[in-house]
């Protein structure tokens, strides 16, 4: 299949579901229901698990192993989102709640906004371990759970959900979404005197985790807050580019932000394509796009 560009709504965990798939509760939680995953469940996770573990080590960034260390997480089940939400809300005041799937992007923002993460409750399965189109619960709490014990993301994550609140009343939400896309799914941070991985979309895949860090083929840019949100993103293959970070703090200030008078500054403006590289970017990589150029020819 070719590679797409993002669709309107453009958030991984925001497509439309539909009313179908609407639970009974209207925040669209519901229980986790632990007792009835399965011996071949717990054995997938089991499999994800130990693959991403023994590849993460000098690839995920410090807080990202941090997390997990931390937390009750571990290679032999499906983790248990009540244990989870016990430790993540000592230390950061989250929680993870469960969720069919996709639920619709005002369900997730809310979520957010009060510090609830919500987590696909099911588990992709064995024939589907590299490709799954909805967030499941090895992406969610692999990915994501091990990063919102830290203070910085936490306080972030928080603030992108009162953002797209805001965003999608003012009909901005794709912009403000490239900003989580690029950092929170697939950012990549200084660290150590090289680059390292704190983007779930990122952390949850083993191809992807080689391929953002090693592979010629993507663009290594510096973080630039406008820059990233006129920056349109594959939702179906790799990134054609990673936006790197300094340093996690400043996410900081990013937290802080008034969108407001952002979204008015970039209204209208061109955007860029995935693996464009423009005036001003700071380029740690220059990608030779050959992965993608394949793609497209095939
Ligand atoms: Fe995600």
């Amino acid at each position: 299949m070719a590679p797409q560009l993002e669709t309107s709504p453009p958030h991984l965990h925001g497509a439309a579901a539909g009313d179908a798939g609407r639970p009974a509760c209207a925040d669209w939680t519901i229980d986790q229901d632990w007792q009835r995953y399965t011996p071949q469940q717990h054995a997938t996770w089991r499999t994800l698990f130990q693959r991403q573990s023994a590849l993460l080590p000098g690839r995920a960034c410090d807080a990202f192993v941090a997390g997990m260390q931390a937390l009750p997480i571990g290679a032999e089940q499906i983790p248990d989102f009540e244990q989870l939400s016990e430790v993540l809300m000592r230390h950061t005041g989250w929680q993870v709640v469960a969720v069919p799937g996709l639920v619709p992007d005002e369900v997730f923002f809310d979520h957010l906004a009060h510090r609830r993460f919500p987590a696909g409750q099911f588990i992709r399965s064995p024939q589907q371990l590299d490709y799954l189109e909805e967030p499941d619960v090895f992406h969610d709490v692999f990915g994501h759970v091990p990063m919102l014990m830290n203070p910085v993301i936490a306080d972030f994550v928080q603030a992108y959900g009162l953002g797209g609140l805001r965003a999608r009343q003012l009909c901005v939400l794709p912009q403000l979404a490239r900003v989580y896309w690029y950092t929170v799914e697939f950012g990549l941070v200084r660290e150590h005197g090289g680059l390292r991985i704190y983007g779930s979309g990122i952390a949850s895949s083993y191809a992807e985790s080689v391929f953002a860090l090693d592979d010629a083929s993507p663009n290594r840019i510096g973080f630039q807050l406008e820059r990233v949100m006129r920056t349109r993103y594959r939702i179906d293959d790799f990134q054609e580019s990673y936006f790197v970070l300094d340093r996690l703090e400043d996410l900081l200030a990013l937290a802080k932000i008034d969108f407001g008078p952002l979204y008015a500054q970039i209204a209208g403006k061109p955007e860029y394509e995935p693996g464009e590289l423009v005036a001003g970017d700071t380029v740690l990589t220059r990608g030779t796009g050959s992965y993608h150029a394949r793609r497209r020819r095939g």
